[in-house]
């Protein structure tokens, strides 16, 4: 656990970077320091590791005051990954991770089998490994950088907007790597961010800070959106946090409806016998969903229903999945009907978007009025 006490930080020329921070990073989780540039998110992070020296207050590492520890003995403990990786371009990039164990001692092959392994650990194919940084695309050398950090197997990662730098994309592979990787590692991870989405989707707990240091709010993602404590929070959280909730609320068990389907290869005319509102599903031989095809009564009923013929824009949610993620499938889909995945992708039925938001305002009404007495939620409540 790593916890902060009224930790201030001043620069010479006077600056307030960070103001009486009191946080707590619990161990194993993730906590995401959000805000705005030049908020001491930077600052903040780097006086963890001692990078920076705080002015006055404390920051305990389970429960050793930091400033007790000589800092190369905290180091060793702490992985530090940057945004644009920070790699060594004049190493290999296996030698790149396995610089840190090498300098700790361990023996060359154990260290680089170690680097290879972690290597793959992040989604890098070994090939990669002989290559220089600057022979790697951003979002790979990103995953080099998340390696060496891992490499000395720290029980605590600082973070500084690692994922920054690549486009959205790759970040959404990296951000989901990274989570898939934390599920299996549980490393105790300060992570810092300006973007309201990477620490929502990425955040156990988010620290959201406004500019002069001050924590404005530290709470978990679901009620940073649904209770931001001031005016402030409300902003920077955004506009869609009504739909970005719904993120967090699961579907539970939705009346889905049965939806006949239709095979690529069938008769256009057989297909159509199928079709509800001039739309028919289409799916493979195991009832994984392959597009919607639209029938208009018209047209050779006689021609094959082809692949090439699919509408495909709308999204897939599964069964166990969360609110918003219905709600998505069901405007998404060309039909105006949402489908419905088990687990295997296979079709259990479809839902409408009014259905979805008539399990959004069930949920609602069973959770009773907020504690804050929210006055929207008086004239609909029974
Ligand atoms: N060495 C320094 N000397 C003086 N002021 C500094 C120094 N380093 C940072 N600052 C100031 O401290 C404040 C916090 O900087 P910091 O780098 O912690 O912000 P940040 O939240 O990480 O911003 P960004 O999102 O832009 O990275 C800023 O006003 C910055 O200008
Ligand atoms: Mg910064």
């Amino acid at each position: 656990m790593i916890r902060f006490e009224s930790v201030t930080k001043t620069y010479p020329d006077g600056t307030v970077a960070v103001d009486r921070l009191d946080l707590v990073a619990p161990s194993g989780e993730i906590t995401v320091l959000v805000g705005p540039s030049g908020c001491g998110k930077t600052t903040s992070l780097r006086m963890i590791n001692r990078m920076i020296e705080p002015t006055s207050g404390r920051i305990l590492l389970d429960d050793r005051d930091t400033a007790s520890v000589p800092s190369h003995e905290l180091r060793r403990g702490i992985g530090y990954v940057i945004q644009h990786a920070g790699l060594f371009p004049h190493r290999t990039i296996i030698d790149n991770v396995a610089t840190v164990p090498l300098l700790l001692g361990e023996d060359k092959k154990a260290a680089r089998a170690r680097a290879y392994e972690l290597l793959e650990r992040v989604g890098l194919p070994a090939h990669f490994a002989k290559r220089y940084p600057a022979q790697l695309s951003g979002g790979q050398q990103q995953r080099v950088g998340v390696a060496r950090a891992l490499a000395a197997d720290p029980p605590v990662m600082l973070m500084d907007e690692p994922f920054s730098a690549v486009d959205p994309v790759v970040r959404d592979q990296l951000q989901n790597e990274f989570l898939r990787l934390q599920s299996e590692l549980g490393k105790t991870i300060v992570f810092v961010t300006h973007d309201i989405d990477e620490a929502i989707k990425l955040g156990d707990k988010v620290a959201v800070l406004r500019v002069g240091g001050h924590l404005a709010q530290l709470a978990s993602p679901a009620e940073l959106l649904s209770k931001p404590a001031d005016a402030f929070v409300a902003g920077f959280v955004g506009r869609d946090r009504g739909y970005r909730a719904l993120g967090f609320a699961g579907a539970g068990s939705m009346p889905l409806h049965s939806e006949k389907t239709a095979r690529v290869g069938w008769e256009l005319g057989r297909a159509r016998d199928h079709a509800e509102d001039g739309w028919v599903l289409v799916t493979d031989d195991d009832a994984q969903p392959q597009g919607w095809l639209r029938v208009d009564g018209d047209g050779d009923a006689s021609a094959e229903v082809t692949p090439g013929g699919l509408n495909l824009g709308g999204t897939l949610a599964v069964e166990s999945g969360t609110l918003r993620e219905i709600l998505d499938a069901a405007l998404s889909s060309p039909s105006g009907r949402g489908v419905v995945v088990d687990e295997d992708g296979r079709l259990l039925g479809t839902v409408t978007a009014s259905q979805v938001l008539a399990k959004i305002e069930e949920q609602r009404l069973a959770a009773g009025p907020r504690p804050d007495g929210d006055a929207l939620v008086k004239d609909g409540a029974q």
